[in-house]
């Protein structure tokens, strides 16, 4: 089915490397928006009486790397459908030894190491449907959503997952893993995982005053923390794969506790103090 607009979803999961489909029941719409494709259809169902647009970040293929995924369209397209608050789930590698494989932590602050990946919705370029973006400088000193954090970290600990509360994600730009080097001084940093899709979601996230949780599940020691052979690919989808089940599940009742999307209260909804923005978002 096309869009044609409207709200169908309050709630967006953003799937990564090993999630590509969330729920069995689901409506798939084609979303077109002013930044090109998104990286997939949107499919969209129900999850606790909430309604949950589900968007693989790779494509359901897993076509797209890091640096090629439209992060933009992504976000707008969620939006678009009516979403307020995004889930980003991701796979990491730790850069503690006590942050092994099958570790959930949910990060509260995050470092750019991209190098080219738009990162702005707001960069005066004129957009192919005549809308001119103005200068928009968002707030990001804290750059996840407080309540999506709280209620991340409380469902995880119900559920028996104990989670870690805090911590740095480093996003590197990919696709390749880092070296030993650049690993050890990721970790001198004192940062706690690194990935290479965690950014510009978040910013993107906040430019459109979306709500934007990460919860980044470690699938590998990086490679300055342990000797050996360095991160494979493989180990990531294998590690990833052994804790999908949990994690759809503690993701299926982060959604069952979200505040419905009138009754949010968080800064994530003043990020753009009612500034003249020169879009109209809907
Ligand atoms: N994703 C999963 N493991 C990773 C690692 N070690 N570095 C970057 N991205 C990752």
């Amino acid at each position: 089915m096309v869009h044609s607009g409207g709200h169908q979803a309050d709630i967006g999961v953003i799937g990564g490397s090993g999630l590509y489909s969330f729920l069995d029941d689901v409506t798939e719409i084609t979303v077109e928006t002013p930044y090109g494709p998104p990286s997939d259809s949107l499919f969209i169902g129900e999850v606790a009486g909430r309604r949950v647009a589900f968007l693989p970040r790779h494509g359901r293929k897993h076509h797209l790397p890091p640096h090629r995924i439209n992060y933009r369209a992504n976000l707008w397209a969620l939006r678009s459908v009516g979403v307020r608050q995004v889930l980003g789930p991701c796979a990491v590698g730790g850069l503690r030894p006590e942050y092994g494989p099958g570790t959930l932590l949910i990060p509260d602050q995050i470092v750019d190491r991209t190098k080219a990946r738009e990162q702005t919705y707001y960069d005066g370029e004129a957009r192919a449907d005549g809308q001119v973006p103005n200068v928009v400088h968002v707030a990001f000193a804290d750059p996840y959503c407080s309540v999506g954090r709280r209620v991340a970290v409380e469902t995880a600990r119900a559920s028996g997952w104990e989670p870690v509360d805090h911590g740095t994600l480093v996003v590197i730009e990919g696709p390749r893993f880092s070296t030993r080097a650049e690993s050890r001084w990721h970790e001198a940093q004192g940062w706690s995982v690194v990935g290479m899709t965690g950014h510009p979601e978040a910013v993107l996230a906040r430019e459109l005053e979306l709500c934007y949780t990460s919860l980044t599940l470690v699938t590998d020691l990086d490679a300055g923390v342990v000797a050996g052979e360095g991160v494979s690919h493989e180990e990531v989808l294998t590690v990833f794969a052994a804790n999908v089940d949990r994690l759809r599940t503690v993701l299926f009742d982060v959604v069952g506790r979200l505040p419905e999307t009138d009754e949010r209260d968080c800064l994530c909804t003043r990020a753009l103090g009612g500034l003249d923005t020169g879009l109209d978002l809907g």
